[in-house]
C-alpha cells in the first residue's frame, strides 16, 4: 500500500514588492483555525518572470497562488478556465492547480470588500447611492459585487473621465451606473463612498467636494495602512459616520481563495482583529 503523503500542501502570495504582504500570516491563521496543514510563502517574481515563476510553482507539487501586484492582468491570460466574476473583475488574484494540469484563475477582491461592509461593518448596500473613486483594476474588481447588491445607483467618478464611462458601459446591464468627473460630484449625496484610486498611496486625496455624505454615510478605502488613510480623515471631516480601511477586505479575500483552494471558509473576524494589533 502506498504509504500517506505528508507533506504540506504548499500555496503562495507572488508580487513585486511582495515583502511586506500580510497574506502568509492570515493563511496561517486560517489553516491553524481548521486544522489543515499548508505551507503559505511570499515569493518576489522578476517584472518578465511570472508566467515562469508559475510553472516552477506547480511543477514543484504547489496546489494554489494568490496574484498581487502587478501581475494580476498576467495572472488573467495565463489561466486556462476562469470564474465569471474573475471575467467581470478583468484581472486574476487567486489561481487553483486543477489535477488535469490546467490553471483556475478567480478573483476573491470584489467579494471580499462586499463581504466586510455585508458582514463585519454592518453596511447594507440594497437600496443605497454608492460612490466609487478611480476606474483602475482595484476598481474594476469591486463593481460586480457590489451591483449585485442591488444598490439603487452606483456612481464611478475618476480623473480621466472617459476610463470611467468605459467601466459604466461594461457594468451597464448589472444596475443603474453612471460615471463622472470629480467636478461633476458638487451637489449629490452618498450612503457609501469607496476609495479604489490609489491617490492614499502617494498620501494624497482626490478632489472631492464637500458635502458629499448623507447622514450615517460609510467611508471606505480599500487601502490601508497603521494610521487613517488621507481620504479616511479627510472623509471624517467632512461628515462620513464610519470610516474603516481596506484590512477586512484583505482578510476576507482571503478567506474566499481559502475556500477556492480547500473548500472550507475560515472565521474571520479574529483575525483581523489581531491584525490590527500587529499580530
Ligand atoms: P489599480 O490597479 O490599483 O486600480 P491603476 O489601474 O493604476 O491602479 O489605477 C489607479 C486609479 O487611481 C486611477 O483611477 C487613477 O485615476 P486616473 O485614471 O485618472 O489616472 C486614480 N488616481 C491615482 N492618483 C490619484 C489622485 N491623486 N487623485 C485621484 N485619482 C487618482
Amino acid at each position: 500500500m502506498a504509504e500517506k503523503d505528508t507533506t504540506p500542501a504548499r500555496y503562495a502570495v507572488m508580487g513585486n514588492p511582495v515583502a511586506h504582504s500580510k497574506s502568509p500570516v492570515i493563511h496561517k491563521q486560517f489553516a491553524h483555525q481548521v486544522g489543515h496543514d499548508i505551507e503559505y510563502t511570499a515569493l518576489w517574481v522578476d517584472l518578465d518572470g511570472f508566467a515562469e515563476a508559475v510553472q516552477q510553482f506547480r511543477a514543484e507539487g504547489g496546489k494554489g497562488l494568490n496574484i498581487t501586484v502587478p501581475f494580476k492582468l498576467e495572472a488573467y491570460r495565463l489561466a486556462d478556465n476562469l470564474s465569471d466574476r474573475a471575467k467581470l473583475a478583468g484581472a486574476v488574484n487567486t489561481i487553483r492547480f486543477e489535477p488535469d494540469g490546467t490553471i483556475f484563475g478567480d478573483n476573491t477582491d470584489g467579494t471580499g470588500l462586499v463581504h466586510d461592509l455585508t458582514k463585519n461593518l454592518n453596511v447594507l448596500l440594497r437600496g443605497k447611492k454608492i460612490l466609487v473613486l478611480g476606474a483602475g483594476g482595484a476598481a474594476r474588481g469591486a463593481l460586480g459585487p457590489l451591483l449585485k447588491q442591488n444598490p439603487v445607483v452606483l456612481v464611478i467618478a475618476n480623473r480621466t473621465v472617459s476610463k470611467a464611462k468605459e467601466l459604466a458601459k461594461t457594468f451597464a446591464h448589472f444596475g443603474k451606473v453612471e460615471a463622472v468627473g470629480y467636478d461633476d460630484l458638487v451637489g449629490k449625496r452618498f450612503d457609501v463612498v469607496i476609495n479604489g484610486t490609489s491617490a492614499s498611496l502617494k498620501g494624497e486625496v482626490p478632489p472631492l467636494p464637500v458635502n458629499l455624505f448623507t447622514s450615517g454615510a460609510v467611508a471606505y478605502d480599500m487601502m490601508y495602512g497603521d494610521k487613517p488613510t488621507p481620504f479616511l480623515e479627510w472623509a471624517m471631516l467632512h461628515g462620513a459616520e464610519t470610516a474603516a480601511d481596506g484590512l477586512g477586505m484583505l482578510v476576507e479575500q482571503a478567506a474566499e481563495s481559502y475556500l477556492l483552494w480547500r473548500g472550507v471558509r475560515p472565521e474571520t473576524k479574529h483575525v483581523i482583529a489581531a491584525l490590527r494589533k500587529g499580530g
